[in-house]
């Protein structure tokens, strides 16, 4: 057994979340948590909302609301859609919470102690038509590196580079459009990133077994990009973590606040430490997971974000953990994403295009989606969503293979033996060759999940699927009945057996379905297969099950045709 500690990017709170963030962090993390807690791992699971900074302020803002409580309500909004798509975190945190604030000030008066923060007189945006400072998303322009021309103070969405507001090109204001922009002065921390640029190349150059997409972004940022030079970590704003060295005040930094990529990641830490609060658990409970000095030095934690997010997680928060010079657990593997683009264009919060997780749920179950998402999950390169793809993938996959599958089996057996595992009958060859082929796919399916190899999981998933599909169709128990209904037994307890372990496989992709069929199976231990033969006779002859309703149904061309016209005009 090892402990696994699994974060995913926490999502910003402005707003509910498209299919495009689900699938680039928070349900490929969920399906690895699902899978190693059923290989009988000990896993925590961790994401929350990023409440801090221009993306909030501008949010609360734009709904006429204070932000406080613009945060409160859109926590409350988000925790219950992540609840309704059975993402299975242990802690749904809050970056603006208690834990998280004394946490970010204690890490920034570790960083001051060791000579890693340096006040500096920076020069930032004015907008003389706002009358204040444009930080980070209040200042849009032209991204000096790719030329796209609607990069953000932060960061250029379209090629990762982090920014500052001052690099770009023709900026105007956010908040206003105002282009009466001037440089003045004010007052900030800046971590000394550059000081540690020799331990953190080290440390990227030892992780050898990320993947491509994650090292791309990391070393590109780190040699060509200058990725590492020093960077304000506070702001001129109201809303985020009060920039204070630990417990007492920092001086001349009265009115400020913390960065919000600052805070945001050790919201991951402090969101162990809500849960551990809201359990009644001693610190040593949320330590255990992140000081290898109280217990983590055994413990594998893996990230999941989407590609943008890859240099905050491969640079500026290391260089925090670095920098601190105490024993807190650094990542061991960046699961990292490409873009899911909608139907020709990309998703876009601020345009509101695409399907949003509320919109998605108002028209089909959560299976649905995790299955659609997940199998095409953009690992390699950015994929696409389109009605027509989305409409196979159900109608062939979830209603035509497994839930097809699991209604014949079910049905036959209730019309000619009742609702009870028949008796009589034994294994013949046909049984042993799925017994051999399953074994096969079942330990290919194994190794993907571990590897986090999604799109081959789901193939294999797939064609676990399928192998019960066309053995049915070979046994062929309707025509053997007659003759010799024995051996139809021998099929049907088989094909029942079936569905028990298909429900304990698939669980991890379609948390709900899988409770369906193990329920409507009676079964009583959801323990993932050790031996596949033993599995496949679990469940006992004499057994009651009932025939459940239908697990899918197809999506029709009429509704296609609906949903791509309900959801073209973007969102009201
Ligand atoms: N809020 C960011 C986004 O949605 C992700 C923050 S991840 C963390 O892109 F590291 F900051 F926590
Ligand atoms: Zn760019």
């Amino acid at each position: 057994m090892q402990r696994i500690l699994i974060t995913s990017a926490i999502p910003y709170i402005n707003g509910i979340k498209h299919l495009g963030n689900l699938v680039g962090s928070q349900l490929p993390a969920d399906l690895y948590a699902r899978y190693m807690r059923a290989r009988g791992h000990e896993v925590m699971f961790i994401c929350g909302t990023d409440e801090h900074g221009t993306p909030a302020e501008l949010a609360a803002a734009a709904a006429g609301i204070p932000v406080a409580q613009y945060c409160a309500d859109m926590w409350a909004k988000q925790k219950r859609l992540s609840d309704r798509f059975q993402l299975s975190f242990d802690k749904f945190g809050r970056s603006s919470s208690p834990q998280n604030h004394r946490l970010t000030q204690y890490f920034a008066e570790r960083l001051a102690e060791n000579g890693l923060i340096e006040e500096v007189v920076e020069s930032q945006l004015y907008s003389k038509a706002d009358g204040r400072f444009l930080p980070d998303r209040y200042v849009e322009g032209t991204c000096p590196d790719c030329g796209y021309d609607r990069a953000r103070g932060d960061q250029c969405e379209n090629c990762t580079r982090q920014l500052d507001p001052t690099d770009l090109i023709e900026p105007r204001s956010a908040i206003s459009g105002s282009t009466d922009l001037e440089i003045r002065e004010t007052r900030h921390l800046y971590l000394r990133q550059s000081a540690l640029r020799e331990r953190l190349e080290e440390w990227i150059a030892s992780k050898d077994d990320w993947p491509i997409l994650t090292t791309s972004i990391a070393r590109k940022w780190l040699h060509d990009g200058d990725g590492l030079r020093d960077r304000g970590i506070t702001r001129d704003l109201e809303w985020g973590v009060p920039v204070r060295r630990g417990e007492r005040p920092w001086p001349g930094m009265e009115g400020k606040v913390f960065y919000v990529w600052f805070d945001a990641p050790i919201e991951y830490i402090a969101a162990t430490k809500e849960w551990a609060d809201g359990e009644g658990l001693e610190d040593a409970a949320w330590r255990s997971w992140w000081r290898t000095d109280e217990g983590a030095s055994d413990v594998r934690y893996v990230q999941f974000m989407g590609k943008d997010n890859v240099p905050f997680h491969t640079l500026s928060f290391p260089a925090t953990i670095i920098g601190s010079g105490e024993p807190w657990k650094l990542v061991d593997y960046i699961k990292s994403f490409n873009y899911l683009n909608y139907d020709g264009g990309q998703f876009s919060t601020s345009l509101g295009r695409g399907i949003f997780m509320d919109q998605a749920l108002d028209i089909l179950p959560a299976d649905y989606w995790r299955w659609w998402l997940l199998s095409h999950a953009p690992e390699n390169s950015d994929s696409e969503f389109t009605w027509e793809n989305f409409q196979v993938s159900v109608n062939k996959d979830l209603a035509d293979i497994l839930g097809n599958f699991v209604s014949r089996v079910t049905k036959f057996c209730r019309s000619k033996f009742g609702e009870a595992v028949p008796g009589g009958g034994e294994p013949e060859d046909r049984e042993r060759a799925l017994i051999a082929e399953l074994e096969t796919r079942v330990a290919a399916y194994q190794r993907h999940l571990e590897a986090i190899e999604i799109r081959k999981a789901a193939n294999e998933l797939r064609a676990i699927w399928a192998g019960g599909n066309e053995y049915l169709q070979d046994a062929a128990p309707w025509s053997v009945f007659r003759e010799r209904p024995e051996r139809a037994a021998a099929i049907i307890r088989f094909s029942l057996n079936l569905i028990r372990l298909y429900a304990v496989l698939s669980a991890p992709f379609i948390p709900d379905t899988a409770t369906k069929m193990m329920k409507a199976m009676r079964a009583e231990d959801g323990l993932w297969p050790k031996d596949i033969a033993a599995a496949l006779a679990s469940l006992p002859p004499g057994r009651s099950f009932t025939v459940p309703d239908n697990l899918f149904s197809k999506i029709s061309d009429a509704e296609r045709e609906s949903w791509q016209k309900r959801f073209a005009g973007g969102r009201e």
